[in-house]
């Protein structure tokens, strides 16, 4: 041993180590982030690339909380930012497939990132229309990309239209939006359905795996100022924008009377990365298009069943119940101070 000597050490060490490396990667999760970014957007794109355990294999673009010309600005500047420009960003739907577009420059600042400003970014777009992208990935990695919608489903919904085998071709689905317990755009919606209702119900009625992080556990997965104070200890380029945009939002919040910040993106992410984070119930979902008060609302069965009705001449009668298959996994519960940790440890100094 003492004959292989201190360099031979390091040769060996530096192949052993440079194969974990590339195991890790291989291992690596291949995603799809299709955002509308925001600044919560945002912080979930930093911890997306900043996190080995997940293959970002491109930002999607869709109108939400910005316009999508601002959306695609923005997202470009983030991964020049983390210098990431090997990541394509690839500009979606600019409105919703019904409805009017609804942004939301109020939560996330009138460039929604917070109002920070970041140079101009080194990054160019990709020329493909994300909905046609999401299709050309999914066929290049058959079985393999997770998508993870974070804004309105117009861009997932649009791929679905267009070419419906990629239901069977999809690792699964991991979305944020919806709640099993009232909204926050409306009583009843969360802001990414209520967005754009019709795409929501195709992308919840395709069949696919589907986990549903909705606002019942982002808004008990609070970043608070103390939080804040933590990442703001160490310093970095990408370190030092998620701080600011995260005073914005932690400024907002107490604002609006809350102890911090909910990380509703950040946590579908988090999900992705390690699925311990959320615990989930298997319950059937569907996704409302026409009620008055409850358009975009996520109606979840707890049981699973809805009552058999029969016709008795005049009226109907139950007479037993009918069993529906769940066809989502909804998170249930977040292991909140595991995530915020988690997310400190990945943006800290970098
Ligand atoms: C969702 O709506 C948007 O404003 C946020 O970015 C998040 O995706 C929360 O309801
Ligand atoms: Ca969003």
């Amino acid at each position: 041993m003492k004959r292989l000597g201190r360099y031979s050490v390091f040769v060996v060490c530096w192949f052993i180590c440079a194969a974990a490396g590339m195991s890790a990667a291989a291992d690596a999760r291949k995603i799809i982030l299709d955002t509308d970014p925001g600044a919560d957007d945002a912080i979930a794109i930093l911890l997306a690339l900043n996190s080995p355990e997940l293959d970002v294999k491109a930002l999607t673009v869709v109108a939400g909380n910005v316009v999508v010309e601002q959306g695609v600005k923005n997202a470009l500047k983030l991964v020049s930012l983390a210098g990431r420009c090997e990541v394509p960003v690839a500009r979606g739907a600019s409105r919703p497939l019904v409805q009017k577009l609804v942004t939301a420059e109020f939560f996330h600042g009138a460039n929604g990132l917070g109002n920070v400003e970041l140079s101009a970014p080194a990054c160019a777009a990709d020329p493909r229309f994300a909905p046609d992208l999401i299709l050309e990935l999914i066929h290049q990695y058959p079985h393999e990309i997770t998508l993870v919608p974070v804004g309105p489903l117009t861009n997932i919904a649009l791929a679905l239209r267009k070419d419906p085998s990629i239901v069977g071709l999809v690792k699964e689905v991991v979305l944020m939006g919806g709640s099993i317990a009232g909204g926050n755009a409306t009583a009843a919606a969360e802001a990414n359905i209520y967005n754009d209702p019709e795409a929501a119900r195709a992308v919840f009625e395709a069949g696919w795996p589907l986990t549903m992080v909705g606002l019942n556990v982002t808004e008990k997965t609070l970043f608070t100022r103390a939080d804040r104070n933590r990442l703001a200890r160490s310093q970095g380029r990408e370190n030092d924008f998620a701080v600011r945009v995260l005073d914005f939002l932690v400024d907002r919040a107490s604002g609006l009377g809350a102890g911090g910040t909910p990380m509703h993106d950040p946590l579908a992410v988090g999900a992705v990365i390690d699925r311990s984070l959320i615990t989930t119930r298997d319950m059937w979902v569907e996704v409302e298009t026409r009620g008055e008060f409850t358009r975009g609302e996520t109606v979840a069965s707890r049981h699973n069943s809805s009552d058999r009705k029969v016709w008795r001449g005049d009226h109907y009668s139950i007479d037993g119940i009918e069993k529906v298959e769940p066809n989502v996994h909804v998170a249930v519960e977040s292991d909140a101070r595991r995530f915020i940790d988690l997310f400190i440890s990945r943006l800290a100094g970098k």
